[in-house]
């Protein structure tokens, strides 16, 4: 390693309010960030994203959430490097890595594409029809359904009655009147000081058809430029409105270090909303959540 050069260092995530039980899916995606950190920081942070989706423990890839019709699966995810790379997806549906898709839109002339149009574009990118949905979501839906039916709410904060009250399903609501918002992330730093965010989501349940969280929103769910880069993870819903990432991002290119700025990100939110942040500068890496959240960090 010469004078200029930095170490590299992958960190990944795999949802607050997720169990520890499962770092070990985060050090197996942390290790492969890091095998393609030869082609730098944004290889890294995609292939690391990559296997979390396909890890089936974490709600992003083969492991998304099921919406509330119990079919459809909608997902959202996100790239971003210090060098302007952009690409982002929301409300895709039928492709097994929405992280690709996302890196592949940040060869456009566009950074965000959604729905039918995200699904074509993915076809034209040579990636094929995916559909998968787990046991591990099947059974979840089943306890969301026996949630909106109980008298506690759900969702933080939202009553059980506004998910039948604004149905927009084309099939009428199975439940009479919270499961799983999580997101899996990566950061990654090379050794030529390039930074990048990666993340990825099967979204929020309960949520509407439709329905667009933090993952895909460029300042909210991610943020890299020339001075690091943050990826969170949490009720998007909450996360938007407080622009998270481009915060942490701000306050760490201020000069802040790194266990502050991720406890003064953490501490914008009540503690019933889940929330987790992971960021790397040039010195410092991270990982914050005021919940468990699986995570690992590998360096070379
Ligand atoms: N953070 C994931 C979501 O709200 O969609």
């Amino acid at each position: 390693m010469t004078q200029q050069e930095l170490k590299p260092v992958v960190v990944v995530h795999g949802g607050a309010g997720g169990s520890r039980a499962d770092d070990d899916g985060c050090v197996h995606a942390a290790r492969r960030g890091m095998s393609e950190m030869n082609r730098g920081a944004l290889a890294a942070a995609t292939a690391a994203v990559v296997a979390l989706e396909d890890d089936g423990r974490y709600n992003a890839g083969s492991g998304s959430v099921l919406c509330l019709d119990g079919a459809t699966i909608e997902m959202d995810a996100a790239v971003m490097d210090s060098n302007g790379k952009l690409g982002a997806v929301a409300c895709i549906q039928r492709v097994r890595n929405p992280v690709l898709v996302a890196r592949a839109v940040a060869d456009t002339p566009h950074w965000l594409l959604a729905g039918d149009g995200a699904e074509r574009f993915a076809r034209i990118a040579g990636i094929p029809p995916y559909y998968h949905a787990s046991e591990r979501a099947r059974r979840k839906h089943d306890e969301l359904l026996r949630k909106l039916a109980g008298a506690q709410a759900a969702l933080p904060g939202v009553a059980n009655a506004a998910f039948s009250h604004y149905w927009n399903y084309a099939a009428p609501p199975q439940f009479a009147t919270e499961d799983g918002c999580d997101t899996v992330g990566a950061v990654a730093r090379d050794g030529a000081g390039n930074f990048a965010a990666a993340c990825s989501t099967g979204g929020s349940a309960p949520s509407l058809l439709g329905r667009v969280g933090d993952t895909p929103i460029i300042g909210s769910g991610f943020y890299a430029g020339k001075l690091g880069a943050v990826a969170v993870t949490g009720i998007g819903e909450h996360i938007v409105r407080r622009l998270l990432a481009h915060t942490v991002y701000q306050w760490l290119a201020e000069g802040m270090p790194m266990e502050e700025a991720l406890e003064a990100g953490i501490a914008l939110f009540p503690r019933e909303i889940d929330v987790g942040i992971i960021a790397v500068n040039r010195k410092e890496s991270g990982a914050r959540s005021n919940k468990d959240m699986p995570r690992a960090e590998v360096s070379a």
